[in-house]
């Protein structure tokens, strides 16, 4: 499948920030009203979800907004133009708590690998969950990459729950959250040479 073409899909260079998992679009519905001057996409693997997210974003007259049908790690890896997204946004990924199950996680060192690929340099990974031991790993697998460094979340982006964040604060399970903002630029296949290399 070929790359996605930005400049097509939103009919111009603003930039675009990509949600994997976006669910019924609580979020990117929120913050795409709040940003009229960016670009979002989400990526869903459920149908009735992905509708969901449509019906709010043409309630509320959003023309910022795409969406598509596909398996997340899919479309980081084989579809994003490498260096394209100003932010990557994870929210809640399914956990998978059971230990034989972990490798079916989406955060892993395979996904810091295609995010720096993915992000253009300053682009920033937001990650939320309520699950402690996935919010190790995920800490873990960032921290290993010399791609990236920590940075804070904006307080207005912490501001925008998502909606199984709002069922989870409202048990009393708080939210664990994490950014990481690419700070080199990582090297692709097809650059041209440096002189270090
Ligand atoms: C726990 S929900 C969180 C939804 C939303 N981010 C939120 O915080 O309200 C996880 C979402 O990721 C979707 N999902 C899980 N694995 C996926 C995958 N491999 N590709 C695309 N979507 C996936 C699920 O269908 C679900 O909607």
């Amino acid at each position: 499948m070929a790359r996605l073409d930005f400049g097509s899909i939103f009919g111009g260079s603003d930039p675009v920030e990509l949600e994997l998992g976006s669910g019924d679009g609580s979020f990117l519905a929120q913050y795409a009203a709040l940003h009229p001057e960016r670009s979002f996409l989400g990526v869903e693997r459920l149908l009735g979800r992905l509708r969901k997210l449509g019906r709010k974003a043409d309630r509320a007259g959003l023309t910022n907004l795409r969406s598509l049908r596909l398996e997340a790690s899919y479309v980081l890896e084989w579809m994003i133009p490498p260096r394209s997204l100003a932010a990557l946004h994870v929210y809640f990924p399914d956990p998978w708590p059971k230990r034989r199950h972990w490798k079916r996680r989406l955060i892993n060192s395979e996904f810091v690998r295609h995010a720096a690929t993915a992000l253009k340099p300053g682009g920033v990974v937001y990650l939320r969950t309520d699950n402690a031991p996935y919010f190790e790993q995920m800490v873990e697998v960032f921290g290993a990459s010399t791609a990236f460094a920590v940075t804070e979340t904006p307080a207005e982006l912490a501001a925008v729950v998502t909606d199984f964040e709002r069922d989870f604060n409202a048990s009393g399970i708080p939210t664990l959250r994490a950014a990481y903002r690419v700070q080199t630029t990582v090297a692709l296949a097809n650059d041209p040479p440096t002189s270090a290399s």
